[in-house]
């Protein structure tokens, strides 16, 4: 949620902070801005709206600097326009500031610093803390690094923060806190941003800065301090990801482009894990812990949004396979709820980004309470990548379009692995039937592909029901968390009201909804609930529902009583989401495209919800 960038070095600072905010737009595209540092002082550009629209308004204006910090927000204080844009100005005109986060105790700041005559153009929390900053250099007679240590021990909330001073001609300051920060280290130079992908073309070797620290940042030196003044040593990584993977590559969106990948996406998380030929499954952080794991009282799954639907599938694939008892959390319900955690409780953490505020909080706080943390996460390096005590990659590369889709299918594949290798290890499963998912999961790949060989008919599908204005997707057993997936992805992308129902529970309300106008889309697969949800799809018909399946290649019963069928290939009933949710994910997005919605940017959302 809000995007960063900073370049301190011997290039122009606007081209490389304009580039790297194009890139970090999927994370806030409410307003965006720019401060740049010379001869003549601090510029400050921003403007409402997307990246592009600053860029014109700049056409033109003075942006010749070799240091500069830029900004693409996703409001929380203060509406989207013009002034709320970050960067904002100290009040002696000195400091410019960007943040990504909240400060909680700005009001009672705010007041102290109006009572001592301090004056505020926008209504955000940011221009309080960059003024805090400003009254304790000056009571403090002290330079801004110090003044900002201190403000930092006396605010409440989260943040990264990147600060220009007019006053120092090539030192960037940052600091995080809850808000992800990566600094790109090249040759007299250094980079700063919200994630790699601003970063991954000047150089691969970065330094993940942590909670707490503060980076003083110049062209040939990078200092990392902790709050009391203690230096800290960087820890520089390599970068595992090619400039290729962030950009479009001839898809007209990004969402587009993720979604064709997840034949690629699912065979690379596979690789080298699943070996059905040697009936091994190779991952190191669940052997590492398998005593933990398959003797765990219970599993809870903790996540939000997408990631919380592949927790409920995986609740289906444990609780069947390993017999263990699973929950699955809300994240922002979970951190507040005083949940009973005890000893011998697993948490499954799941996260795309490994940066979402409460899913982050929810983890410390069963950390604190003594639980095992388990990390499925696909940003490597990612927050929630560190703070668990062990996990596994879903290696699906970078998504930028802020609907996950190749994200969500990739942490299914991890989740499968894990519940097979614990029900092995448990003896909870049969060899025959441990080697036939091996096998079936191995497989899944290709007939992703061919689900994805010829959309044409999803298209149509799509640009038919595109007037909706409701729509429900039911499904039973596996299929059931895919149909609240499919909902979700359509509400994101187009805009349109759905709801995601287990398809015999839709009796006790929804019911009431369906008449001739109403889409039902039935996630219906040949499985163990196949005759059950046959009935289900009778009831919405014999009330005049608009029946759209999903149906297993072969079916005819279910095509008979549909007026429109998206077929995907038969496959095990546990893995089967794994090919279900690609006609859903597909139907949103042309039905998106259809209303001329920009699909990759959908309004009010963020890729990265990195506030509460
Ligand atoms: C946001 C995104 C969703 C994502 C959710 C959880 O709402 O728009 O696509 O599923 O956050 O994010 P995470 O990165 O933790 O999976």
């Amino acid at each position: 949620m809000c995007g960063i960038v900073g370049y301190t070095g011997k290039r122009q600072a606007y081209p490389v902070v304009l580039k790297g905010l194009k890139r970090l737009e999927y994370r806030g595209y409410d307003s965006a801005g720019v401060a740049l540092r010379n001869d003549k002082g601090l510029h400050i550009y921003k403007k409402k709206g997307r990246v592009a629209e600053m860029e014109e308004d700049i056409v033109g204006k003075d942006v010749s600097a070799t240091i500069g910090i830029g900004h693409t927000r996703w409001a929380t204080h203060g509406e989207p326009n013009d002034v709320n844009a970050h960067p904002h100005k100290s009040n002696n005109g000195k400091l410019a500031m960007i943040h990504n986060g909240i400060i909680e105790n700005y009001a009672p700041l705010k007041q102290d610093l109006i009572n001592k005559g301090y004056t505020f153009s926008s209504d955000t929390d940011t221009e309080v803390l960059l003024n805090f900053i400003e009254d304790i250099q000056k009571n403090n007679h002290c330079g801004l690094e110090e003044a900002l240590r201190i403000a930092l021990k006396r605010i409440v909330g989260a943040y990264c923060i990147l600060i220009i001073s007019e006053d120092d001609p090539d030192t960037i300051i940052a600091a995080r806190k809850g808000s992800p920060l990566v600094i790109g280290i090249g040759k007299g130079e250094h980079f700063l941003a919200s994630d790699a992908s601003p970063i991954i073309e000047y150089t691969k070797e970065v330094v993940y800065v942590n909670d707490y620290e503060v980076a003083i940042v110049k062209p040939d030196e990078l200092i990392l301090k902790n709050l009391g003044n203690e230096k800290q040593t960087p820890f520089v990584t390599k970068l595992d990801m090619d400039l290729a993977a962030i950009e479009k590559g001839g898809y007209e969106h990004f969402m587009l482009k993720e979604i064709h990948e997840q034949s690629d996406t699912i065979f690379d998380c596979l690789r080298g894990r699943l070996l059905p030929e040697s009936g091994q499954i190779m991952m190191s952080g669940i052997e590492d812990n398998i005593d933990m794991l398959k003797n765990a009282n219970r599993i809870v799954m903790v996540a939000c949004g997408t990631s919380w639907h592949a927790g409920l599938i995986a609740e289906y694939m444990i609780e069947d396979l390993c017999r263990i008892p699973v929950e699955v959390e809300y994240a922002s319900e979970f951190r507040y709820r005083n949940p009973i955690i005890n000893k011998g409780d697993v948490i499954v953490a799941i996260s795309q980004s490994g940066e979402t505020a409460d899913t982050i909080v929810a983890l410390e706080k069963a950390k604190e309470q003594g639980a095992f943390i388990f990390g499925v996460v696909n940003v490597v390096g990612s927050s929630i990548a560190r703070i668990s005590h062990a996990g596994a990659y879903t290696h699906a590369g970078p998504e930028i379009g802020v609907a996950s889709t190749k994200a969500f299918t990739g942490q299914l594949a991890v989740l499968a692995m894990m519940a097979l290798k614990i029900a092995k290890a448990k003896g909870t499963i049969a060899d025959d039937r441990y080697i036939q998912l091996m096998k079936d999961l191995y497989n899944i790949p290709d007939k992703v592909k061919e689900i994805l060989a010829d959309t044409s008919n999803i298209k149509k599908i799509a640009e038919k029901y595109k007037d909706a204005s409701d729509f429900l997707f039911l499904g039973r057993g596996y299929n059931f968390p895919v149909a609240l997936e499919g909902a979700l992805k359509l509400k994101e992308i187009s805009y349109i009201h759905a709801e995601g129902y287990p398809a015999a529970e839709m009796k006790h309300g929804p019911i009431a909804l369906v008449d001739e106008t109403l889409p039902v889309v039935f996630v219906a697969t040949k499985d163990s609930y196949y005759e059950k949800i046959v009935s289900n799809v009778q009831e919405i018909k014999a009330r005049k529902g608009q029946v759209i399946a999903v149906a297993t290649q072969g079916d005819t019963v279910i095509p008979s009583m549909s007026k429109d069928v998206m077929f995907v290939p038969d496959t095990d009933e546990v893995i089967a989401p794994l090919l279900s949710v690609i006609p859903l994910q597909l139907i949103s997005y042309y039905v998106g495209v259809a209303k001329g919605y920009d699909v990759d940017k959908p309004r009010n959302l963020a890729k990265s919800v990195t506030v509460e």
